[in-house]
Protein backbone atom coordinates (compact mmCIF):
# COMPACT_ATOMS: atom_id res chain seq x y z
CA UNK A 1 0.00 0.00 0.00
CA UNK A 2 1.43 3.47 -0.55
CA UNK A 3 2.02 5.87 2.48
CA UNK A 4 0.55 9.51 2.71
CA UNK A 5 2.34 12.11 4.97
CA UNK A 6 0.34 13.87 6.99
CA UNK A 7 1.29 16.68 9.05
CA UNK A 8 -0.89 17.80 11.80
CA UNK A 9 -0.39 21.60 12.57
CA UNK A 10 -2.30 24.21 14.86
CA UNK A 11 -1.30 26.47 18.21
CA UNK A 12 -0.86 24.53 21.21
CA UNK A 13 -3.23 22.74 23.63
CA UNK A 14 -6.19 22.90 20.62
CA UNK A 15 -6.49 19.02 20.60
CA UNK A 16 -3.97 17.98 18.00
CA UNK A 17 -2.47 14.93 19.83
CA UNK A 18 -5.99 14.50 21.14
CA UNK A 19 -7.30 14.15 17.74
CA UNK A 20 -4.44 11.82 16.72
CA UNK A 21 -4.87 9.73 19.53
CA UNK A 22 -8.76 9.44 18.70
CA UNK A 23 -8.47 8.53 15.42
CA UNK A 24 -5.21 6.35 15.62
CA UNK A 25 -6.11 4.43 18.56
CA UNK A 26 -9.08 5.39 19.22
CA UNK A 27 -9.12 6.86 23.04
CA UNK A 28 -8.84 10.09 24.52
CA UNK A 29 -6.20 11.94 26.30
CA UNK A 30 -7.41 13.76 29.31
CA UNK A 31 -3.96 14.90 30.48
CA UNK A 32 -2.37 17.78 28.57
CA UNK A 33 0.78 16.50 27.73
CA UNK A 34 2.66 19.60 25.37
CA UNK A 35 4.36 17.64 22.28
CA UNK A 36 7.89 17.86 21.02
CA UNK A 37 7.03 15.42 17.78
CA UNK A 38 5.25 12.48 17.23
CA UNK A 39 5.12 10.26 14.67
CA UNK A 40 2.11 7.43 13.86
CA UNK A 41 1.67 5.52 11.04
CA UNK A 42 -2.18 4.18 10.83
CA UNK A 43 -3.09 1.41 8.14
CA UNK A 44 -6.58 2.40 6.41
CA UNK A 45 -8.90 0.77 4.33
CA UNK A 46 -11.21 3.75 2.57
CA UNK A 47 -13.43 2.74 -0.66
CA UNK A 48 -11.78 -0.20 -1.01
CA UNK A 49 -8.23 0.33 -1.18
CA UNK A 50 -5.35 0.20 1.83
CA UNK A 51 -3.07 2.90 2.36
CA UNK A 52 -0.71 3.67 5.43
CA UNK A 53 -1.04 7.66 6.59
CA UNK A 54 2.25 8.49 8.47
CA UNK A 55 0.69 10.91 10.54
CA UNK A 56 3.45 13.87 12.04
CA UNK A 57 2.29 15.43 15.51
CA UNK A 58 3.78 18.85 15.74
CA UNK A 59 4.50 20.91 18.89
CA UNK A 60 2.03 23.70 18.96
CA UNK A 61 3.26 26.76 16.78
CA UNK A 62 3.69 29.86 18.37
CA UNK A 63 5.32 31.26 15.80
CA UNK A 64 6.28 30.20 12.66
CA UNK A 65 9.89 28.28 12.61
CA UNK A 66 12.46 26.58 10.46
CA UNK A 67 11.34 22.94 12.30
CA UNK A 68 7.58 23.67 11.12
CA UNK A 69 9.38 24.28 7.44
CA UNK A 70 10.62 21.10 7.05
CA UNK A 71 7.24 19.70 7.93
CA UNK A 72 6.07 21.39 5.25
CA UNK A 73 8.32 19.96 2.89
CA UNK A 74 7.97 17.02 4.49
CA UNK A 75 4.17 16.80 4.31
CA UNK A 76 2.03 15.85 1.58
CA UNK A 77 -1.15 16.72 2.90
CA UNK A 78 -2.25 18.85 6.14
CA UNK A 79 -4.35 18.95 9.01
CA UNK A 80 -4.83 22.35 10.42
CA UNK A 81 -6.40 22.82 13.73
CA UNK A 82 -7.79 25.11 15.89
CA UNK A 83 -9.81 25.04 19.14
CA UNK A 84 -13.60 25.89 18.33
CA UNK A 85 -12.91 27.65 22.34
CA UNK A 86 -10.31 30.19 21.58
CA UNK A 87 -11.36 32.05 18.44
CA UNK A 88 -7.18 33.47 18.47
CA UNK A 89 -6.56 30.24 17.17
CA UNK A 90 -8.05 29.89 13.89
CA UNK A 91 -6.33 33.63 13.33
CA UNK A 92 -3.09 31.36 13.84
CA UNK A 93 -4.21 29.14 11.02
CA UNK A 94 -4.39 31.61 8.23
CA UNK A 95 -1.00 32.24 8.70
CA UNK A 96 0.03 28.51 8.48
CA UNK A 97 -2.17 27.67 5.37
CA UNK A 98 -0.19 30.64 3.32
CA UNK A 99 3.51 29.01 4.77
CA UNK A 100 2.09 26.10 2.95
CA UNK A 101 1.46 27.62 -0.23
CA UNK A 102 4.61 29.29 -0.18
CA UNK A 103 6.63 26.21 0.43
CA UNK A 104 4.76 24.05 -1.69
CA UNK A 105 4.45 26.77 -4.98
CA UNK A 106 0.82 26.86 -4.81
CA UNK A 107 -2.64 26.31 -3.54
CA UNK A 108 -3.12 22.88 -4.86
CA UNK A 109 -2.28 20.97 -1.30
CA UNK A 110 -4.77 18.85 0.44
CA UNK A 111 -5.74 20.67 3.39
CA UNK A 112 -8.29 19.51 5.95
CA UNK A 113 -9.08 22.55 9.11
CA UNK A 114 -10.61 20.98 11.94
CA UNK A 115 -12.60 23.32 14.97
CA UNK A 116 -11.55 20.81 18.34
CA UNK A 117 -13.61 20.53 21.10
CA UNK A 118 -17.01 20.67 20.13
CA UNK A 119 -18.34 19.01 23.10
CA UNK A 120 -18.05 22.41 25.12
CA UNK A 121 -20.42 23.99 24.05
CA UNK A 122 -20.73 26.74 26.95
CA UNK A 123 -17.05 27.83 25.71
CA UNK A 124 -17.32 27.75 22.57
CA UNK A 125 -16.34 30.94 20.81
CA UNK A 126 -16.50 30.11 16.77
CA UNK A 127 -20.11 29.63 15.55
CA UNK A 128 -20.44 27.76 12.32
CA UNK A 129 -21.43 30.69 10.32
CA UNK A 130 -17.96 32.05 10.85
CA UNK A 131 -16.36 28.64 9.83
CA UNK A 132 -18.36 28.30 6.77
CA UNK A 133 -17.91 32.06 5.65
CA UNK A 134 -13.88 31.14 5.99
CA UNK A 135 -14.00 28.06 4.22
CA UNK A 136 -15.82 29.85 1.39
CA UNK A 137 -12.79 32.33 1.28
CA UNK A 138 -10.03 29.74 1.93
CA UNK A 139 -11.70 27.46 -0.16
CA UNK A 140 -11.26 24.61 2.15
CA UNK A 141 -13.26 21.69 4.12
CA UNK A 142 -13.70 22.56 7.71
CA UNK A 143 -14.79 19.98 10.66
CA UNK A 144 -16.26 20.25 14.21
CA UNK A 145 -14.99 17.73 16.15
CA UNK A 146 -14.73 15.94 19.36
CA UNK A 147 -12.01 13.93 20.58
CA UNK A 148 -13.57 13.27 23.67
CA UNK A 149 -16.82 12.42 22.20
CA UNK A 150 -14.93 10.63 19.34
CA UNK A 151 -17.66 13.32 17.27
CA UNK A 152 -16.15 13.45 12.93
CA UNK A 153 -12.94 12.75 13.74
CA UNK A 154 -12.50 9.66 11.12
CA UNK A 155 -14.12 11.93 8.80
CA UNK A 156 -11.15 14.40 8.84
CA UNK A 157 -8.60 12.11 7.70
CA UNK A 158 -11.12 9.91 5.54
CA UNK A 159 -11.49 13.66 3.65
CA UNK A 160 -7.92 14.15 3.40
CA UNK A 161 -7.09 10.90 2.47
CA UNK A 162 -9.39 10.83 -0.31
CA UNK A 163 -7.81 14.23 -1.16
CA UNK A 164 -4.18 12.67 -0.69
CA UNK A 165 -4.92 10.01 -3.57
CA UNK A 166 -6.05 12.24 -6.32
CA UNK A 167 -2.96 14.56 -6.09
P1 LIG B 1 0.54 20.76 21.98
O1 LIG B 1 1.08 19.39 21.79
O2 LIG B 1 1.12 21.46 23.15
O3 LIG B 1 0.62 21.60 20.75
O4 LIG B 1 -1.06 20.60 22.33
P2 LIG B 1 -2.14 19.77 21.50
O5 LIG B 1 -2.69 20.64 20.42
O6 LIG B 1 -1.58 18.47 21.08
O7 LIG B 1 -3.30 19.56 22.58
P3 LIG B 1 -3.69 18.20 23.33
O8 LIG B 1 -4.22 17.21 22.35
O9 LIG B 1 -2.58 17.77 24.18
O10 LIG B 1 -4.94 18.69 24.20
C1 LIG B 1 -4.84 19.76 25.11
C2 LIG B 1 -5.90 19.60 26.18
O11 LIG B 1 -7.20 19.73 25.58
C3 LIG B 1 -5.88 18.23 26.86
O12 LIG B 1 -6.17 18.39 28.24
C4 LIG B 1 -7.01 17.46 26.17
O13 LIG B 1 -7.60 16.48 27.00
C5 LIG B 1 -7.99 18.58 25.87
N1 LIG B 1 -8.81 18.25 24.68
C6 LIG B 1 -8.37 17.90 23.46
N2 LIG B 1 -9.39 17.63 22.63
C7 LIG B 1 -10.53 17.80 23.36
C8 LIG B 1 -11.92 17.66 23.06
O14 LIG B 1 -12.36 17.31 21.96
N3 LIG B 1 -12.79 17.95 24.08
C9 LIG B 1 -12.37 18.33 25.31
N4 LIG B 1 -13.30 18.59 26.23
N5 LIG B 1 -11.05 18.47 25.61
C10 LIG B 1 -10.15 18.21 24.66
MG1 LIG C 1 0.24 17.70 21.19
Amino acid sequence: PQRYTTVVLGAGGVGKSALVMRYGKNVFLDQYDPTIEEEYEVTVELEGKRSHLEIIDTAGVEQFTGINESYIQRGLGFVLVFSLTQEATLKELDHIRQQIYRIKGGEDVPIVVVGTKMDLTGEREVSSQAMQELAVRWNLPFYETSAKRGWHVSEVFNDLLSRMRKR
